[in-house]
């Protein structure tokens, strides 16, 4: 599951067979199967698949996110940076939440101290974490906002968070994140309630200080379009379980699964004009009573008998890997094991 790039920057974060189960009265939601994400150092990587996917719960486990006694992982191991998340007490997991990575969600009204003036919030947050005086950390925070095309961040720094537009709030936190110079930053569909055109702007305002200060980041999406422009390299999730992955442009060119193949085609900017835009049709399956074998199975039109039986494991080359029976190498050989 490794790329050449991953190993030779090392890595920012490795999950590795990670399954995760939710206990409930009705039995064990299975929200994660086997997953398995690298990220680089520096490098940017997306995760995307529709609504329920798992593709938060992922990132959430690997950083002590979800609620604590909530939740079990059956199997798998994650290393942040080095270092084993899954075996660390809440103050270690919240000094490693405010040093090594940083989290950006969607709603930036509940990270913001709706009191506490924005300029205040920022020089608190660059204080705690290196040694400097208040004018220099002030100074920190105006170039922070600069490099988030905020127009004159002096006067923004004397704002509360509820004068802000949404997009300038969410500005704001991502400013936030970079402030504590994490060496990853997870984006977990930040944008999704802005306009297309702002979330546009602010992805590549992430991707840019990203790129600029070494920062390795995790896009979170249930649409394609809108880390492919970003990413090196992208996991497709579905129900769970990683169903594709590879470099960006492999995955967006040829891609092999048959959920990436429909996620692509439900693009409006892939579908030529007149012609019609198709949704994959079905839902994405209950996790409490997943269905046997592949998990795409109900809403395939490739499905065959054994797809109905067996589960296919991640398999391929390097540069792009899927779990397909009805694809190349029958899937038999690594990584993923999948539930049958
Ligand atoms: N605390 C929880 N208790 C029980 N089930 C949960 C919990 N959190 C998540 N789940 C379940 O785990 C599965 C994966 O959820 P997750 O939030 O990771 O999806 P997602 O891919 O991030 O979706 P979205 O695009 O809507 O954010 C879902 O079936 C969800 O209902
Ligand atoms: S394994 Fe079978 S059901 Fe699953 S995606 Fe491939 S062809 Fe479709
Ligand atoms: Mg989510």
């Amino acid at each position: 599951m490794m790329t050449g790039l991953s190993l030779e920057r090392g890595h920012a974060l490795a999950i590795h067979n990670l399954s995760l189960e939710f206990p409930t009265f009705s039995g064990a939601i299975k929200a994660l199967d086997n997953v398995s994400i690298d990220v680089g150092k520096a490098e940017i990587v997306g995760i995307v698949g529709e609504s329920g996917c798992g593709k938060s719960v992922t990132t959430m486990a690997a950083t002590g996110l979800l609620p604590k006694g909530r939740y079990d992982i059956t199997s798998g191991s994650v290393s942040l940076f080095g270092r084993n998340t899954l075996a660390m007490d809440d103050g270690e997991l919240q000094d490693v939440r405010g040093k090594v990575v940083s989290t950006i969600f969607q709603e930036p009204m509940n990270a913001l101290n709706p009191t506490i003036r924005i300029g205040k919030q920022l020089t608190d947050v660059i204080m705690r974490h290196e040694e400097t005086s208040l004018p220099d950390a002030r100074r920190i925070a105006r170039d922070i906002l600069a490099d988030m095309l905020i127009g004159e961040p002096e006067r923004v720094m004397n704002l509360y968070p509820f004068e802000l537009s949404g997009g300038m709030r969410q500005r704001v936190l991502i400013a936030m994140a970079f402030s504590c110079k994490p060496g990853l930053i997870i984006a977990d569909e930040p944008t999704t309630a802005l306009d297309v055109t702002v979330q546009a702007v602010i992805l590549r305002l992430i991707q840019n200080r990203a790129r600029r200060t070494g920062t390795s980041v995790v896009f979170i999406s249930h649409n394609v379009a809108v880390v492919s422009q970003l990413c090196d390299r992208l996991y497709v999730m579905y129900a769970g379980r990683i169903v594709e992955h590879g470099a960006t442009r492999t995955v967006l060119e040829a891609p092999q699964h048959p959920y990436t193949q429909a996620l692509l085609r439900c693009l409006p900017e892939r579908v030529a004009p007149k012609q019609e835009l198709e949704a994959i049709p079905g839902a994405v399956p209950s996790l409490l009573h997943p269905p046997a074998g592949c998990y795409f199975q109900p809403r395939c039109k490739e499905a065959v008998d054994l797809c109905r039986s067996r589960s296919p494991r991640l398999a391929g080359a390097e540069g792009q890997q899927v779990a397909c029976w009805r694809r190349g190498v029958a899937s038999e050989t690594s990584g993923q094991e999948g539930r049958q």
